[in-house]
């Protein structure tokens, strides 16, 4: 209901906002354009180790001066399905900044990763579909041996603006954890639309609790291991999502993948959740983390409110349990908990390589020792 109301407005919005502009293709990066620059994994290049690749992801659209007409549609949507914005209108305006972006096709985005001896190329930007949007393994050459590097867009000397993101680079070995986002890590409500409407576009995020800590207690435990976060949600909400990982899992930061939608597809912003493609999606994701780090061992961490359970379970037979060494799933109250479930979803995978946890568990889950085999 919400997404049917909000998407009509939203178009107007848009369609409004909008100017064509005459450009050339193979265009390099400039003042009337934005770049969202994602942090981004980085790995040993198997045909030559000394060499380091990052798996980076930029995404190029025009330069936004006024959102008023999309917060204000916005605004009045929301209303109408009974959300009152209140004082949280600049907080709305911020997290829909970037559905009302307009990429850019052919952008060639040149990026410095500090510490590494050489400059990366992605090569254009997308069209259609994923308009605007860049991903490639690219070559950064030799890097001093830091953990995070900070990776910078090249821009021209008139451009005083930073786009910045963060390069955790990590070996092919020892450990690694992917985890789900929404009700794992943080308190979405995704199976309450106004719920999840209100904790995705007006609220301070909150992090599930308890969970803070035992990310940070594993990245001590499991050596310093490269933490991924997969989740469903539709790439727009990066910035808000990369600054609560930031803030509320410090000890745990790492890349966030996220789906690629357009806004043909903006109904995606609450409908992400429940959408069928979310476990083939992320299956593709464990798919692309299995390509750089086929010799790490991941605790792989979700809940039971989407498809996780099904996901882990179907990237377990993909990769055996040398890779997907341990699958934990936080119980939520109102998903479909059931023993059949959980069974049907975990069928062929060993009773010692999953785990489903409730709030209270929590605290202890610290003192499993993932790293020693137990689960
Ligand atoms: C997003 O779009 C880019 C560019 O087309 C593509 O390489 C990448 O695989 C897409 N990501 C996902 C998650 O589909
Ligand atoms: C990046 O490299 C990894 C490992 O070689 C590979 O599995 C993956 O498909 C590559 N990704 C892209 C976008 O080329």
């Amino acid at each position: 209901m919400l997404v049917a109301s909000l998407l009509p407005i939203l178009f107007t919005a848009i369609s409004v906002q909008a100017q064509p502009v005459e450009r050339g293709i193979f265009d390099s990066v400039g003042v009337l354009d934005d770049v969202l620059l994602f942090d981004a994994p980085a790995f040993p290049d198997p045909a030559n180790p000394a060499n380091t690749l990052v798996g980076l992801q930029a995404f190029t659209s025009l330069r936004q001066i006024d959102l008023g007409v999309l917060t204000a549609a916005a605004q009045a949507a929301l209303k109408a399905i009974g959300l009152d914005v209140g004082d949280k209108i600049s907080t709305l305006e911020e997290r829909l900044r970037l559905f009302g972006a307009v990429g850019l096709p052919g952008k060639n985005v040149k990026v410095d990763v500090g510490g590494c001896n050489k400059q990366a190329q992605l090569p254009g930007t997308s069209g259609l579909p994923d308009l605007g949007m860049a991903l490639q393994n690219v070559s950064v050459g030799a890097c001093g041996s830091g953990k995070e590097l900070i990776a910078k867009v090249a821009l021209s000397r008139l451009d005083s603006r930073k786009f910045t993101a963060s390069v955790f680079s990590s070996p092919n070995s020892g450990f690694g954890v992917i985890s789900d986002i929404d009700d794992t890590v943080k308190i979405s409500n995704v199976l309450d639309k106004l719920a999840l409407a209100k904790s995705t576009l007006l609220d301070d995020p909150v992090p599930v609790a308890g969970m803070p800590e035992l990310y940070a207690s594993l990245s001590k435990s499991l050596n310093d291991p490269q933490f991924i976060y997969v989740s469903g949600s539709p790439f727009q909400l990066y910035p808000f999502l990369n600054n609560f990982i930031d803030s509320a899992y410090s000890a745990s930061k790492g890349p966030i993948y996220l789906q690629n939608l357009t806004l043909i597809d903006i109904e995606g912003l609450l409908d992400f959740a429940n959408s069928d493609g979310v476990q083939e999606y992320k299956v593709s994701m464990i798919d692309r983390i299995h390509g750089m780090y086929p010799n790490k061992k991941f605790l792989a961490v979700g809940d039971s409110t989407q498809k996780d359970p099904e996901t882990y379970a179907e990237a377990f037979k993909k990769f055996g349990g040398e890779f997907m060494a341990c699958s934990w799933i936080r119980r939520v109250e109102g998903a479909d908990n059931s023993d059949a479930r959980f069974a049907a979803a975990f069928e062929g995978v060993p009773a010692n390589k999953f785990r489903i946890f409730t709030d209270e568990d929590i605290p202890s889950l610290k003192n499993i020792d993932v790293a020693g085999g137990e689960c």
